[in-house]
């Protein structure tokens, strides 16, 4: 089987491993992640890594250096899903990481390489992303581990009953100074596929803010309770959710999206009492993406008062646009080009591992051209042509960070 065809169906042998049936949904430390560590376990294990599971629950296969005391290139990217995901985001970087350490074929470098599946980066359980990441670089604290999820289970539960000990958190983090960070990526947008190249070199990812709106009014009977006499809460974030839109279309390069809505009691024949609502806002300008949050938050207000309801909103995620090491840039971009790819280099508007792991050491991502442009989504994709070229210019990049650090 040739190497790009192995990664895919690795890739969706994991997909297997879900908590909903049909679908492919893995959020952080969930049953199914047990046997996709297991898989894992056993593909890093056949080419020559050292494997463990650390308090985080992330996935870590190191394969050595020529010399014990070798600094390491970390490789990596997530295994848990958004709900309803394709197989691909997140999980082929891991694969790929697998596969790039058994092309070497047992042949020991200058440095180190640490493969880590990272048990969580969508923030789909805890309402905030990055937790095994944040781990790595140490900004895992006992606020975070005491966050809860829609059952009131706090991280530092889900850690518990997974076996593992997060009182061992600190263990997890990354010692020394490793040589850098290099994340395999699907694009997850249309523009390799309409420019018609296999790879992206990722210069900077987009900053994001995620927060909570909710909006609360009087819940009552539907039949009984006059229009004008309403204080509908779902009236009054079906209109914000409208002006959200529109806010956002109006600024370049803008993005807001509101993608969950919860509203109570949630009956057919009852006013809404209270609406929460999702918003997720990016933009590589920083000062852009806060601006927009004002402009939105204010609008919520606005609307709100006019319509006798209270509106208040919680922030979870204030992630800065972090930069790509230029360094790093150059060496993949130079190692597509020996691969005989195109050099091409793009800003990601999706959040990645990488944003955080650039804080404690220099990042790169690589992307895979998503065909039909689809993530987050069951038909999410990626062609095997693609993986053979990401491999092959996987493998130059670390040729060259071996001559650069011989
Ligand atoms: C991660 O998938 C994100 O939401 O950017
Ligand atoms: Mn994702
Ligand atoms: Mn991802």
């Amino acid at each position: 089987m040739g190497i790009g065809q192995e990664v895919v169906e690795r890739c969706r042998k994991l997909a297997t491993h879900t908590e909903e049936p049909g679908f492919i949904t893995r959020t952080f430390l969930s049953e199914p992640m047990h046997c996709v560590h297991a898989d894992l376990r056993a593909w890093m294990e056949q080419a020559g890594m050292s494997v463990h599971v650390d308090a985080a629950g992330n996935m870590r296969g190191h394969y050595g250096g020529a010399r014990a005391d070798a600094p390491k290139l970390i490789v990596g990217s997530h295994l848990d899903t958004v709900p309803h995901a394709g197989a691909f985001d997140g999980i082929l970087g891991v694969v790929l990481g697998v596969a790039l350490v058994k092309a070497l074929d047992g042949r020991r470098l200058r440095f180190g390489i640490e493969v880590v599946g990272f048990s969580e980066e969508e923030g789909v359980r805890f309402g905030f992303p990055f937790i095994g990441s944040r781990a790595l670089v140490g900004s895992l604290d006992d606020a975070l581990l005491a966050r809860r999820d829609a059952h009131g289970v706090s991280v530092a539960d889900a850690i518990r009953a997974f076996a593992l000990n997060p009182a061992a958190i600190g263990d997890a983090r990354v010692n020394g100074l490793p040589l850098g960070y290099l994340e395999f990526h699907i694009e997850q947008g249309p523009v390799l596929e309409s420019l018609n190249i296999p790879l992206g070199v990722v210069t900077s990812i987009a900053g994001q803010s995620r927060l909570e709106v909710k909006f609360e009014g009087k819940a009552n009977h539907a039949g009984t309770t006059p229009m004008h006499l309403r204080r509908d809460a779902l009236a009054g974030a079906a209109e914000w959710i409208g002006a959200v839109e529109r806010e956002a279309a109006a600024v370049p390069s803008l993005v807001a999206t509101v993608g969950k809505i919860e509203a109570e009691p949630g009956a057919g024949n009852v006013i809404a009492g209270s609406v929460r609502t999702s918003l997720d806002v990016r933009h590589t300008k920083d000062e852009v993406r806060a601006a927009a949050v004002k402009h939105l938050l204010d609008a919520a207000q606005q609307i709100a008062a006019r319509r006798d309801l209270v509106a208040s909103s919680e922030l979870r995620l204030d992630q800065a646009a972090v930069a790509m090491d230029a360094r790093l840039i150059e060496m993949l971009g130079c190692a597509a080009r020996d691969g005989g790819y195109p050099e091409h280099r793009m800003h990601s508007g999706a959040g990645h591992d990488a944003m955080v792991m650039a804080e404690r050491m220099p990042a790169a991502m690589l992307f895979l051209r998503s065909p039909g442009g689809i993530s987050h989504h069951p038909d999410e994709a990626v062609l095997e042509s693609d993986v053979v070229a990401a491999l092959a210019t996987g493998l130059h990049f670390v040729h060259q960070l071996e001559r650069a650090n011989g």
